[in-house]
């Protein structure tokens, strides 16, 4: 059946039941699909459609030649496009490929304000899956919520399982 995100709806009472909703539908979603650009869109759709208190979702890609983050598909309002290497929270998650777990955006040195109703934010790196020995960097995912503090380590471990899916639909 035809995605219909006016039915889709997630319940978050239950933060892991949540995201496993969500990882299942993103599964099915991205079923038998490869296009980059698509499958991106489409999960940035669908996290900012279900879940609750976001301003912002979407991916910022990583250009080699540019030695930059270059913003991608998204879901909010329009953002800065270039971000350099290791300069506010998704510089600093493309750097370390670590996730950011940012509760108080103001209180990050170097954080880049493109709305300035954002008090929080999540930032996943996305390691391409087919290299094997030093794993190029595809991109991050950044969520925004006007809320302070809104992410927690539940949400960590639900968007990495996210981007799972989402690198597996690439390859
Ligand atoms: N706040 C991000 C920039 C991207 S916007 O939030 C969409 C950062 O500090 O990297």
């Amino acid at each position: 059946m035809a995605h219909d995100p006016e039915h889709t709806q997630i319940d978050f009472a239950d933060k892991v039941r949540g995201y496993a909703e969500l990882e299942a539908q993103l599964t099915g979603l991205l079923q038998g699909e490869h296009d980059l650009i698509a499958n991106l869109a489409n999960t940035a759709a669908l996290i900012y459609h279900n879940l609750p208190d976001l301003n912002w979702a979407g991916f910022y890609l990583w250009q080699e030649e540019a030695q930059q983050l270059v913003l991608g598909p998204f879901q909010g309002k329009s953002a800065c496009v270039r971000i350099e290497l290791g300069k506010g929270v998704c510089g600093t998650a493309a750097l370390t490929r670590q996730t950011q777990l940012i509760k108080d955006v103001h209180a990050f040195p170097g954080h880049i304000a493109c709305d300035n109703a954002s008090n929080s934010e999540i930032v996943i790196p996305l390691l391409h899956l087919t290299q094997t020995a030093d794993k190029a960097l595809l991109g991050v995912l950044d969520l925004d919520s006007p809320y302070l503090a809104r992410f927690d380590e539940v949400d960590q471990a639900g968007l990495e399982a996210l981007c799972r899916v989402l690198l597996r639909s690439l390859v």
